[in-house]
């Protein structure tokens, strides 16, 4: 059976980060799932009609990064239709041997409920706001009030709200470096593996 890592969190909290170093390190396949929505937002007209239709040129466009596209792909994030377009996909993904590691909002609690390892990475605000300003280079007051949105907006949806799954173990990155931070996750991944 594929070993699959499922890693969920709020915008910015190095998530990503820590799922791409995790795939590296055990040669697993990784899938940025925020990418699914991102792309699905961009793509224009009616949400559920895009995520039907994604392809890789919609998920290889470089604008898919700005806050504007993460704010949009929180929007259409929110509608059950555009979320079930996407999951076969996705358990595709994740079914690949030797494993798979996916990041995004719902994987531990929706996507992919049997995971070996589930992390769910946090940081304080201020921290995710400053990281993401230097990322995009933006003003970090901004970033924080739209890193708020958009948090907000994701919790609080009906379907597949960003949450822990139960047995998520919560990884808090505000004050450790990104090796630390690595370090951490691959430990939770030999606990197991
Ligand atoms: O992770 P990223 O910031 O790229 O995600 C963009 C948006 O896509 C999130 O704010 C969220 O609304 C949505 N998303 C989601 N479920 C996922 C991944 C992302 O709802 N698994």
């Amino acid at each position: 059976m594929p070993f699959i890592i499922a890693i969920d969190g709020p915008a910015a909290s190095g998530k990503g980060t820590i799922a791409r170093a995790l795939a590296d390190r055990f040669g697993f396949h990784h899938l940025d799932t925020g990418l699914l929505y991102r792309a699905t937002g961009a793509k224009g007209g009616d949400p559920v009609a895009a995520a039907h239709s994604l392809n890789a040129e919609d998920l290889a466009r470089p604008d898919l990064r700005s806050a504007e596209a993460g704010q949009a792909a929180s929007r259409i994030a929110a509608i059950p239709d555009v979320r079930a377009a996407l999951v076969a996909f996705q358990h595709r993904f994740a079914a690949q041997d030797p494993g798979a590691v996916l990041d995004g909002r719902d994987i531990g609690t929706v996507i992919c409920p049997d995971a070996a390892v589930k992390l769910y990475v946090v940081a304080s605000d201020e921290v995710r706001a400053a990281r993401r300003a230097a990322e995009l280079g933006a003003d970090p007051q901004e970033m924080l009030a739209q890193l708020r949105e958009r948090d907000l907006r994701d919790s609080q949806r009906a379907t597949a709200p960003l949450r822990p799954a139960e047995d998520a173990v919560v990884l808090d990155t505000s004050t450790l470096s990104i090796d630390d931070a690595v370090a951490r996750a691959v430990a939770e991944v030999l606990r197991v593996r």
